[in-house]
């Protein structure tokens, strides 16, 4: 079932195909897409429009989105309160700059309301810029320049987080990989990875480095793979031992886990955290927060002062980005929101189970809340090292064979459901994977 179309739809003619798009997609962007992902020409398509649960593309063939904006749709496309709260907003003035306007002030309000660790939050647009942001606000705070991250985990496209994201060679804690050309050679002795879920390869890593490490940053679930009972806690204590300052990078789980976030949802406050995705609801907002006194680096009156944390943006606290975040917001905040979406994913998560177990197919669907994942792994990962023991051609082919199936998944990529994929959808996932599933076989 697809949603349906709406006269106005019909009536507009489709001018260009979508190898028409393709031509010039390929002439003018690197690899014709838009960032990181190379999809086969059988899989990739041009949107045409998000509608709830599905995506429309030029053709006019509906999938299933499991990509959901990269989480930031975690109630969907085109949410009616959403699009209203836009339409509200966007007449009034689509940006504007260096001053107040309603909608931020409204939103940054019900964050410092939502967020344990935030008594003030600065504005960003992404969250790369978020967590770019966490780890100066560190680094101005404490005087010390080094910053301690998880291999495997992702803090966004800045060069302080592409270290070891996904390493090509055996790692040699604490010191890190780039994963991208163009990193300043002296960045690596100021970015320190440890395993994730490891407390005592922090331990070390902080006893050899205490004088000089600024903060700890971690994504509270890293991509699929959740914390193991205490290792928050651990991580609280070891910041609070040394007086470095834990960073969550709620990019991801900041309004998914939980209304609030990880924090919310394991009960461990951070001294900062940043956040991006959902709190925008699909428009250019993120943001950094702490305490008062931390977040007092970037009040902009020291400026000029050694410790100033410089943060500002063209886009900070755009009006029309905060509209869509605080509607989104408010659809949370309705009683049972995350129960039922969590069942939903969790539903679906275990039929997918099912039909890879039918199929004798050696792979786990993994995950909690509304975030998982099929792997061909045979055990759930603890951290990195265990995650790429996983069969990724095989990870990749089944995600490949079921977007031909009519599924939106990316390759290897954990899915995000949203509170708008319904009981067909289900049964559509569940259909498309088993076909996928006798395509691999
Ligand atoms: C945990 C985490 N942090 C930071 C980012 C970067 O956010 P953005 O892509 O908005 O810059 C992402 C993006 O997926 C993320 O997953």
């Amino acid at each position: 079932m697809c949603p349906v179309e709406t006269a106005t739809d019909q009536a507009v003619p489709e001018v260009m195909t979508q190898s028409d798009y393709y031509k010039i997609a390929d002439t003018v962007l690197p690899g014709g897409g838009l960032g990181g992902y190379s999809l086969p020409e059988d899989v990739r398509f041009v949107i045409k429009k998000g509608l709830g649960s599905r995506l429309q593309d030029v053709n006019g063939n509906w999938h299933i989105d499991y990509v959901g904006g990269a989480g930031a749709l975690i109630i969907g496309h085109a949410f009616p309160s959403v699009v209203d709260a836009v339409s509200e907003a966007a007449p009034k003035g689509i940006h504007f700059f260096g001053t107040l306007n309603h909608y931020a002030i409204k939103l940054a309000e019900e964050l410092v309301n939502a967020i344990p660790c935030a008594e003030k939050i600065a504005y960003a647009t992404t969250g790369s810029e978020a967590t770019f942001y966490a780890m100066r606000i560190a680094r101005a705070y404490t005087g010390r320049d080094k910053v301690l991250k998880c291999e495997g985990g992702y803090h966004g496209n800045h060069d302080y987080s592409t270290f070891s994201v996904s390493p090509r060679a055996v790692s040699n804690f604490p010191v890190g990989q780039p994963d991208t050309a163009g990193m300043p050679a002296n960045l690596t002795e100021n970015v320190l990875i440890s395993p994730y879920n490891d407390l005592d390869a922090v331990r070390e890593i902080v006893k050899s480095n205490k004088d000089e490490l600024a903060a700890i940053i971690v994504e509270p679930a890293q991509r699929i793979i959740f914390p193991k009972d205490g290792y928050l806690e651990g991580l609280r204590e070891i910041c609070s031992d040394n007086d470095i300052l834990l960073i969550f990078d709620e990019v991801v789980t900041g309004f998914r886990l939980a209304y609030g976030g990880a924090q919310t949802y394991f009960g461990v406050k951070p001294d900062l955290a940043s956040y991006g995705k959902i709190v925008g609801g699909g428009g250019p907002v993120a943001c950094v927060g702490g305490s008062k006194e931390i977040m007092e680096q970037c009040n902009p009156v020291n400026r000029g002062k050694d410790n100033y944390a410089y943060i500002n943006g063209t886009l900070h606290g755009n009006p029309v980005g905060c509209a869509a975040g605080l509607a989104t917001l408010e659809e949370l905040r309705s009683p049972g929101f995350y129960d039922q979406l969590h069942s939903r994913s969790e539903e679906i998560q275990r039929r997918c189970q099912e039909v890879l177990d039918n199929h004798k197919i050696p792979a786990l669907a993994i995950g909690r809340g509304s975030l998982w994942q099929i792997v061909f792994m045979e055990k759930e990962p603890e951290n990195f090292g265990d995650f790429i023991q996983a069969d990724m051609a095989a990870t990749r082919e089944l995600d490949l064979c079921q977007m031909r199936h009519g599924l939106y998944v990316l390759p290897s990529v954990r899915r995000f459901v949203s509170s708008v994929h319904t009981d067909q959808d289900l049964e559509d996932t569940v259909k498309a994977l088993d076909a996928a599933c006798k395509d691999v076989k």
